[in-house]
Formats: C-alpha cells, sequence, structure tokens
C-alpha cells in the first residue's frame, strides 16, 4: 500500500464528492506518477561508471528494467492514471484493453460480475518485461482477472503489477488466487463491496468522475 501523506492527500480530494471532472483527472494523473516512483524502488539497480565533463569518473545507477516495461491501460477510467505512469516509464510499450462488467450477470449473494472485454490491443510480451495493468477500482477482481487471461496470450511477463487507487481485500485475494505471482499496488484498502459491485466508501464510478459530466 501506498501510505506516501502526499498520495494520501490527493486520494482524499478524489474521495470527496465535490471534487469536479478536471481535478478528479488531474489527481490520477499525480497518483499514477507517485505510483510509478513507488514501482522503480522494486526495481533492481547496477552500478555503472560514467565520465563527468571534468575528467573524473563518477558512480551511479542504472535501472535496466525502466526499458524493459509493458502498461496496459483498462478503458477508460485508467487513462489519467497511466498518463502519469508514462511520465515514470517514459520508454514503456502500451497496451489497450476495453472491459465492461455487465451488470446483469451480478446475482444476489454473490459479488462477481461476467466482464466482457470488446477490444484489446496488446504489443507482444517478453519473459524480461514488468507487465503493468493500470485499473483504478480493484473491487471484485473480475475485471483485473479477465483482462490479465486476455493479456498474458501476448507473453509471460517477469512480473505482473496491477496498479489501482482503491482496492478491497476480496478483490486483492481473488487476483492472487489466479495470479500469486502478481503484485498489487494501491493507495487504500477499503473495506466493502456494496450491491452494485461499487467500493465502500470509495471514489464512486472512476469513469464517470474523470469523463462524466460533472
Ligand atoms: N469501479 C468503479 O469505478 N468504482 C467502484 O467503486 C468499483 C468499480
Amino acid at each position: 500500500m501506498i501510505d506516501h501523506p502526499l498520495a494520501q492527500a490527493i486520494l482524499t480530494t478524489l474521495r470527496n464528492r465535490d471534487t469536479k471532472q478536471i481535478e478528479f483527472r488531474k489527481g490520477l494523473v499525480r497518483l499514477g506518477r507517485l505510483m510509478g516512483y513507488e514501482i522503480v524502488k522494486s526495481m533492481d539497480i547496477e552500478t555503472v561508471e560514467v565520465e563527468t565533463p571534468l575528467g573524473v569518473k563518477a558512480r551511479g545507477v542504472r535501472i535496466r528494467d525502466l526499458d524493459h516495461v509493458v502498461i496496459i491501460q483498462v478503458l477508460r477510467a485508467a487513462m489519467p492514471l497511466v498518463e502519469g505512469l508514462v511520465k515514470i516509464f517514459a520508454n514503456a510499450r502500451m497496451g489497450v484493453v476495453s472491459a465492461r462488467r455487465v451488470e446483469e450477470s451480478h446475482s444476489p449473494g454473490s459479488l462477481d460480475f461476467d466482464v466482457e472485454i470488446t477490444y484489446v490491443k496488446v504489443p507482444r510480451v517478453f519473459g524480461d518485461d514488468t507487465l503493468i495493468v493500470a485499473d483504478p477500482m480493484l473491487a471484485t477482481g473480475s475485471t483485473i482477472t479477465a483482462v490479465l487471461k486476455h493479456v498474458l496470450k501476448y507473453g509471460n511477463p517477469k512480473r505482473i503489477i496491477i496498479a489501482s487507487v482503491i482496492a478491497t481485500k476480496y478483490g486483492i485475494d481473488r487476483v492472487l488466487g489466479e495470479y500469486p505471482f502478481s503484485e498489487i499496488y494501491t493507495v487504500a484498502i477499503d473495506p466493502e463491496i456494496n450491491e452494485k459491485g461499487y467500493i465502500v466508501p470509495g471514489l464512486g464510478d472512476a469513469g464517470d468522475r474523470a469523463f462524466g459530466s460533472q
């Protein structure tokens, strides 16, 4: 969990019902950037030497994995989050998946939904890649597991990272149950999912708030 005070403050703005569309999107962009910094912290570094303009050698670092990142954005709410992530992973290859939870598929007493995947455009994924799947709301895990099923047809990465803003324990357990080696980055873990599949207290419908009529 990303407990950096700035991330928590931005999340508080996102949760606030009075936050309007532009501020909301900007907040997601900023969180994407902060999440990128956190992900980089987990990457291996190697020591390198460079020569400065003074003709002197200086020791530094290189993060080889930075050049082996594939980012998948799950339309549409992930778009601002990805805008922030690519500020850090500037050389990332990108993929897009359009996924829709089928509201009618939700039966009483169950938290899970069917997910309709209507568009998949993903680059080849190599064994030394870090795959980052961005989706701000990890509620039941139905969407992310459906997306991963499609994306992993394009290759097996070295790491699978889910970049979310708010998750639930239910969703995390579901994703880790199906993809035990995946790693979940999130800014908050909320306690509930309501009967419509929304995270409570949550922040509402992230796609509507980022691109809706507010
Ligand atoms: N998707 C959203 O946009 N919000 C939620 O609370 C759950 C899923």
